[in-house]
């Protein structure tokens, strides 16, 4: 079979937080995916670097009275040390702050000036003149402008107010607690409208992309014109200024996956390649495995840099969902926002690779780490079913050796061979759960037939006629021959387990070479049985999961949580944690909604109070045939109180019956209306400009209907 080149990256982890379980979710399935190729003999490459720049690292290095550059070398050694302890083997890791990225930022960017996708703006922003920093929303607080409450975000109140920083009354930065000033700046933008047509094309066409995402991409955002992309910020920024716009910095998403480019060119410079062998040849593969969070800058904003720049588009892009824990969001206080370095004070990492692979599908669909299950699957499948053949089988191939000829197994090393395309296009689709299901049912025939041949009593058999000196020397050598075919059988079984195992546990892979004396390198040796060998003592492989180790990870969570030791990141899921590790800019959202609809006169809290709004369930939903844009929703407000409506969000949701059961925010006093199709008896609370952007907006968890807002 031909060599495939294939390149791989992971999402570039942010430099302002410790790698955790939540994080790992990636990078343990790029890694076996990887693991996979690389064993099939693929010509595979897996690249990543830490994501350097950004206000944020500023804001941690003068926190610690460092240096950007030393505050980011310390969080690099210390998640490569996670990295590497997970068994995740990167070819290269390098860093976004190196000459390489930079060279590419360069490169990239003429490439997209020449092709005319670049313009100037002057935006407004407050400014810490003691700091000396523009402030993103979340480093400015003031009062809400309005409800009038104190000490509010730049970006939001609890009132439910969506404010910019610049109308906040009294604002002060939490930098320095002054006063900041307002001053413009002017910025770059990249308008990637400009290459709406191609990416149409790329993201409906190219086969990269998951049917869920193209889904979401074409009605979330290709439907309409795309917004111009802000890339540049104004100084003092810790990144790379921009060559042809002195004083303005390239943005930390700009130059985030140009890193991928950045770390390749590295290893290319140390192995004599040619880093365009990688990204500018149709002979070789782009692979990036992303959460389903980041999807949008790798599926548009990338693809058309790439484009612009004459470089190869991704071959394909892996975009997985979140982690929960225990089925609920990662949480520190209920000490399930685990760091990687503290579930390695406590557990195998062998486990987390296990268990995450058997959740891991091509879905985008969020994964649950829950505990119980995680000891359940481990102690079933990994000690009771592989690890359990090994440790009695290898007992008896201690005494006998491997035979010279492979002996008559009915078959069962036929079948589990012929089963190695099958297990290998799971593992290329990242249906490492698939692949698992097959693997294990190998384990558990292999198992059953060494029950049946129960060959300790061929081993009492054997002894009995060793110790009797009488004994027929024939009858002992069929004895002898019957248990070392029981044992050659069984460890060949095994060993064929193991190297369908080898992407997902490389600690596995290695225990079994020492056993075995010889190596596991390649695919292939899952068809080739091992023959005419002695082989070593069994030393232990792995034990069941020890309960109080998660109980004491789950303790020292919490107790990392006490204020001393809080980690970067505020309490908070997979998702928002990963967006809390990027720079807080990255969420600058566009002003343009607020310039189309410019903001309402100000009101008392009183005129507010005389809209009714109550949690109401979606409870009958229905396509009115007739009407071009009504469906007909029967709201539940609690009890026996329903309201029938039409709203106009059928071309958002064209597929009513999905909204049944939701909540929704619902104006309940609202004067019904005569419509065409029947009384309309109040109205369901939804933003967006209309047509397929309308987006209904859903209470939290826990909400009840008929519970009101205030
Ligand atoms: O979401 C994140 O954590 C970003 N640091 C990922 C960057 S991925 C790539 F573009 F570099
Ligand atoms: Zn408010």
């Amino acid at each position: 079979m031909k060599k495939r080149n294939i390149l791989v990256t992971s999402a570039l982890p942010y430099a302002n937080g410790e790698i955790h379980i939540g994080h790992l979710v990636e990078y343990l399935q790029t890694d076996v995916w990887v693991r996979f190729q690389k064993l099939r003999g693929n010509n595979c490459r897996y690249f990543c670097a830490d994501d350097t720049h950004g206000t944020a690292i500023t804001i941690s290095a003068r926190k610690k009275g460092i240096t950007e550059e030393e505050f980011i070398a310390g969080v690099s050694r210390s998640h490569q040390a996670d990295f590497a302890a997970f068994g995740i083997e990167f070819d290269n890791y390098g860093s976004t702050n190196s000459p390489e990225t930079r060279a590419f930022c360069v490169e990239i960017w003429d490439a997209i000036r020449k092709a005319g996708l670049v313009e100037e703006r002057e935006i407004k922003q407050l400014y810490d003149p003691v700091a000396q920093t523009f402030l993103a929303d979340r480093f400015v607080k003031g009062t809400c402008p309005k409800c009038g409450r104190a000490d509010q975000y730049g970006d939001s109140c609890d009132c439910g107010a969506v404010y910019s920083p610049t109308d906040l009354i009294d604002p002060v930065s939490t930098l320095s607690n002054t006063t900041p000033e307002l001053r413009t700046a002017k910025h770059l933008f990249v308008e990637i409208e400009r290459v709406h047509e191609f990416l149409d094309d790329w993201v409906s066409n190219s086969g990269a992309l998951q049917p869920e995402i193209v889904n979401y991409l074409k009605g979330q955002f290709l439907s309409d014109a795309l917004w111009p992309w802000d890339v540049s910020r104004p100084a003092p920024y810790f990144g790379f200024e921009i060559p042809d716009s002195p004083g303005n910095y390239w943005y930390v998403w700009f130059d985030a996956p140009i890193g991928y480019m950045g770390s390749s060119m590295q290893w290319c410079k140390k192995h004599g390649e040619d880093s365009d062998f990688w990204w500018k040849n149709p002979e070789t593969e782009i692979h990036h495995f992303i959460g389903k969070d980041i999807c949008y800058f790798h599926t548009l904003f990338w693809p058309a840099m790439l484009k612009s720049a004459g470089y190869s588009l991704p071959t394909k892009v892996h975009i997985h969902g979140f982690l929960t824990v225990n089925g609920e969001k990662m949480s520190k206080s209920r000490g399930t926002f685990i760091l990687a370095r503290t579930y390695l004070n406590h557990l195998n990492p062998s486990y987390l690779r296990y268990f995450f692979a058997t959740k891991t599908s091509p879905r985008v669909d969020d994964l649950d780490l829950n505990f119980e299950e995680m000891e359940a699957r481990i102690n079933a499948d990994l000690v009771g079913n592989v690890v359990n053949l090994a440790s009695r089988s290898a007992k008896f191939a201690a005494v006998t050796g491997l035979g010279d000829a492979y002996p008559e197994d009915g078959g069962l090393f036929r079948q589990a061979a012929d089963l190695s395309e099958e297990i290998a296009a799971a593992y290329e689709e990242r249906d490492y759960g698939k692949a698992l299901r097959h693997i294990l049912e190998c384990g558990y025939r292999a198992n059953k037939f060494f029950e049946d041949a129960a060959p300790w009593t061929i081993r009492k058999e054997l002894a009995a006629l060793e110790a009797d000196p009488a004994a027929d020397p024939a009858a002992r050598d069929a004895a002898f021959k019957r248990l070392q075919d029981v044992a050659t059988i069984s460890v060949n079984l095994f060993r064929q387990i193991v190297v369908y195992l080898t992407p997902i546990l490389p600690d596995l892979t290695k225990q079994t070479e020492e056993l075995l004396g010889c190596k596991i390198e390649s695919w292939s040796d899952a068809g080739r049985p091992l023959l005419g060998k002695t082989i070593g003592t069994y030393k232990h492989m792995m034990t069941r999961v020890p309960k109080e180790g998660i109980e004491a990870m789950i303790e020292e969570t919490k107790n990392l949580n006490k204020p001393a030791d809080t980690p970067a990141e505020p309490e908070t899921d997979a998702a928002t944690a990963a967006e809390a590790a990027v720079s807080d800019d990255q969420w600058k959202d566009s002003g343009q909604p607020l310039l189309d609809e410019p903001m309402s006169d100000t009101i008392t809290i009183d005129d507010f109070l005389k809209v009714d709004l109550r949690v109401g369930r979606i409870v009958e939903a229905e396509q009115v045939a007739e009407a071009r844009k009504l469906l007909k929703l029967k709201i539940s407000l609690g009890g026996a109180e329903t309201r029938q409506v039409f709203a106009g969000i059928k071309a958002a949701y064209p597929e009513p019956e999905k909204l049944v059961g939701r909540l929704v925010v619902f104006v309940a006093n609202l004067q019904p209306r005569k419509m065409k199709f029947g009384m309309s008896e109040g109205m369901v609370v939804a933003s967006g400009p209309g047509g397929p952007d309308v987006f209904l907006t859903f209470p939290d968890e826990g909400a009840k209907p008929g519970m009101r807002l205030h």
